[in-house]
């Protein structure tokens, strides 16, 4: 007999540092009563994977030293249908150790090429950005999420001396700038048919092509090449220097973006202030053939820790991503559909919170996770 396809949803849990467990512990709650509306089961394993445990396990706080995440919990995260993460980043560990060692191993032992990053101003949210509303900012910006700037190529000579030197090596491939690229195609497909047309009808490549003429060169053929295989899908290019401009002065412009890893990493940043704060906004790292990780953008927040004020829309925001996602990639319509449904209910709450920001919701992180729930 022909393996059946399971139809629990077998998900692994890292809620991290600081606030990461109490927003986490919200989006597990909407899951939960999503679950039962739209009548599915679920597998949740929590990984104990954070800064306390490194720390705790005799980690040097200056430098790297032992694994953050194991070879065995990596090898376990592989057998999942996707990844929850909460946050990483802890006040007693040096920048970079945590990151490096959970969030970007994990990218690129996973395979997570593609950073998912919609951009949607929510009713009732403030957006810094004068005269504007939620129909002027809704694009998504896919990140290639495994190459550029972000290997680690490089290195440091005569270190410490004046002679000293340092390379950092941008690793561009034609096989990964065009994984992403193909990917922004196919995505731009489908939103064009969700949104009935509306949207997903241009993809704009953001470079530098002026400068960066050999990477550039790489991606922007590469753009051309795969566009030909979309001829109903425009395409376009910006500068990365001018698309910062432009998303604040012409958001309503954008559609769907790719582009490379380092600029994604900053324009992802921008573009979660235009849509009202990291509190709402939430990125998906994504392998579309394997296991993809969900996650609020927004980091650990050690100054609101335990205090049940910080906002967990955007971990919400994360679980319903990661339903509609997971749902695709796995043809499971019923995912699909908790995942959309968990998006519909944060519209209905977003306009009730008087603000996005960490102790000015009006409601504490728990009440907000509750009016979620109410609102499915
Ligand atoms: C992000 C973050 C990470 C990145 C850091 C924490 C390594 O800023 O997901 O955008 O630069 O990719
Ligand atoms: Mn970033």
């Amino acid at each position: 007999m022909a393996a059946r396809k399971s139809s629990v949803l077998n998900l692994a849990v890292i809620g991290g540092d600081g606030t990461g467990p109490e927003v986490v512990a919200q989006g597990l709650k909407v899951l939960k009563a999503v679950a039962k509306k739209d009548g599915f089961t679920y597998k949740l394993t929590d990984f104990n994977v954070s800064g306390d445990r490194y720390l705790e396990a005799g980690g040097d706080p200056s430098k790297p030293s032992i694994p953050v995440i194991t070879d065995e919990e990596i090898a376990q995260l592989r057998t999942f249908d996707a990844i929850y993460l909460g946050a990483v980043g802890h006040p007693k560990i040096a920048p970079g150790i945590l990151e490096k060692g959970l969030l970007l191993r994990t990218r690129f032992e996973l395979d997570q090429y593609i950073n998912l990053r919609p951009v949607r101003l929510y009713p009732g949210v403030p957006t810094p950005l004068a005269g504007r509303g939620p129909k002027d900012i809704d694009f998504v910006v896919i990140r290639e999420n495994t190459e550029g700037l972000y290997t680690g190529m490089g290195g440091i000579q005569y270190k410490g001396t004046p002679q000293e030197v340092s390379t950092q090596i941008n690793c561009t491939t034609r096989f990964g700038a065009e994984r992403a690229i193909r990917y922004a195609f196919e995505f731009a497909k489908r939103r064009h048919k969700l949104t009935g047309g509306k949207k997903g009808k241009r993809v704009t490549l953001v470079h530098k092509t002026n400068v960066l003429t050999f990477a550039g060169d790489t991606w922007f053929r590469a753009f051309q090449e795969v566009g030909r295989e979309y001829p109903s899908i425009e395409k376009d290019y910006n500068h990365v220097d001018a698309c910062c401009m432009w998303f604040v002065k012409n958001p309503d412009y954008y559609d769907m973006v790719v582009t490379d890893n380092i600029f994604g990493d900053i324009i992802t940043d921008l573009a979660a202030v235009i849509q009202g704060g990291l509190g709402v906004a939430a990125g998906g790292n994504i392998n579309p053939a394997g296991v993809s990780m969900y996650e609020p953008m927004g980091g650990s927040a050690p100054k609101y820790t335990g205090q049940n004020v910080i906002n967990p829309m955007a971990a919400i925001g994360a679980v319903a991503m990661l339903l509609r996602e997971t749902g695709t990639q796995k043809d499971n319509k019923t995912w699909a559909k908790a995942g959309t449904r968990v998006e519909e209910a944060i519209i209905r709450v977003t306009p009730q919170m008087k603000s996005q920001a960490a102790g000015r919701m009006g409601y504490s992180t728990t009440e907000v996770g509750d009016l979620v729930v109410k609102a499915l």
